[in-house]
């Protein structure tokens, strides 16, 4: 199709409209419509549970966890091995390489493959919040594309059991955590670690490094991983003037193209599964995924198969069976309108980890 580029300028910003060939297709509705119905803004607070509350030291110690090796079997592979900031705390892999990998990103490799894409652990504080969530009681999850961890603290074991993410075959998936446990519980630097993050939740008489707090502190940290004050976020909270034209005819196409069913709340995502209205026809239903700093993690879906955010919307095009209605007209306007979701995020890499293993497992090589 023929497209044709107009450079308008309004006010000192200069936006870009693209056309099409023909009056139709693309809607050019410009008018900022009451949106509170559909999205609020990303709180600008991670939400933390009551049974797990908020601690420095936790959250501190929790991050040394996410990027120490000594979770895993083989002291090889670390949660950042596949959620490490530099892809948006996912991996910019298809699948995943886990237990026997070494390098990060598209470069790792190795044969212990996961079945799905490993989604980012940016956000996972609001994983769930919807536009009527009270943030006084909320309680995140459920998490996994197909939502079998009800919370952060139960989902956190998992990969360290997990042969092929983290366990490797030199243990079983029944001994690991004592295994882990009684390496944390030799290194004199993480038994500091873990009395200063938990003097206060603790009977006196039990062992502090515990599969209990060793899942809370990796949560803990988690949380911290949020991404509010976009551009999105600054125009719902009343700034008008941070969206541009063509943004505004992304969000109203957001809308009526009818991404919103499925797309709402702060986080641009239900977190429902629909058996019967599959985004790929081929592939089990999963959960819808949140679309904040969506341009950060590619690629996309839970094959990883389209590498492209452009490629991964046009996968929308004439999907009535899912009440889907844009065309390819539409496409641009909406990868604009995604793209004010970016916003900065934490992305600190820790210098050293107490066991003294490379930060982040086999990463590097
Ligand atoms: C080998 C790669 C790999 C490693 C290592 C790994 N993960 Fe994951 N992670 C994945 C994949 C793949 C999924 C999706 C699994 C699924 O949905 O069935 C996932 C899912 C998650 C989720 C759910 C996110 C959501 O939105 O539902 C969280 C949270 C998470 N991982 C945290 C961790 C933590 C904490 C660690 C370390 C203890 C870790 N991961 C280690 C690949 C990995
Ligand atoms: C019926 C619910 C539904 C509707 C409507 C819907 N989506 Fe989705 N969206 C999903 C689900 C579920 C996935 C994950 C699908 C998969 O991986 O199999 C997804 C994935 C995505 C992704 C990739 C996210 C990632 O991290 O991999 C993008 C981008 C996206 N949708 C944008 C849109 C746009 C734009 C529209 C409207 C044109 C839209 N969606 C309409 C449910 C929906």
């Amino acid at each position: 199709m023929k497209k044709i580029y107009k450079l308008l300028t309004v006010g000192s910003v200069l936006s870009i409209l693209v056309g099409c060939g023909g009056d139709e297709g693309l809607n050019d509705d410009t008018s900022i419509r009451d949106y509170s119905g559909f999205f609020t803004a990303l709180p600008e607070q991670a939400i933390y549970p009551e049974n797990n509350p908020y601690s420095k030291e936790k959250s501190d110690l929790g991050e040394l966890l996410f990027w120490d090796p000594i979770l895993s079997g083989n002291q090889n592979v670390s949660c950042a091995s596949c959620h490490h900031p530099k892809f948006g705390w996912a991996d910019g892999r298809a699948f995943s390489i886990g237990s026997d990998g070494i390098g990060l990103g598209p470069d790792r490799h190795g044969d212990e493959v996961t079945p799905i894409h490993s989604p980012t652990v940016m956000n996972v504080a609001f994983t769930g919040i919807s536009v009527d969530t009270n943030t006084d009681n909320f309680t995140s999850g459920p998490y996994f594309w197909d939502l079998r961890a009800d919370t952060l603290e139960e989902q956190a074991i998992g990969p360290i059991k997990n042969k092929i993410e983290m366990l490797g075959y030199n243990f079983h998936e029944d001994e690991i955590m004592t295994e882990v446990i009684n390496r944390l519980s030799a290194n004199d630097e993480y038994v500091d670690l873990f009395e200063q993050a938990f003097a206060n939740e603790e009977s006196i008489n039990k062992e502090v490094i515990n599969e209990k707090n060793i899942a809370k502190a990796l949560a803990t940290f988690q949380r911290k991983i949020t991404t509010s004050n976009s551009r999105f976020d600054k125009f719902l909270n009343g700034q008008t003037d941070a969206f541009s034209e063509t943004e505004i005819i992304g969000l109203n196409t957001f809308i009526d193209g009818g991404c919103v069913t499925c797309h709402s709340g702060p986080m641009l995502a239900d977190n429902l599964i629909r058996e019967d209205e599959k985004i790929i026809d081929s592939l089990d239903a999963v959960r819808t995924p949140s679309l904040r700093n969506i341009t950060k993690t590619a690629p996309y879906m839970q094959d990883g198969s389209r590498d492209t955010l452009a490629r991964a919307i046009s996968i929308y095009e004439d999907r009535d069976d899912i009440g889907v209605s844009v065309g390819e007209d539409d496409f641009t306007g909406l990868e604009i309108f995604l793209r004010t979701l970016d916003a900065s995020v934490y992305s600190h890499i820790p210098a050293r980890v107490p066991s003294g293993l490379p930060v982040g497992g086999d990463i590097n090589q």
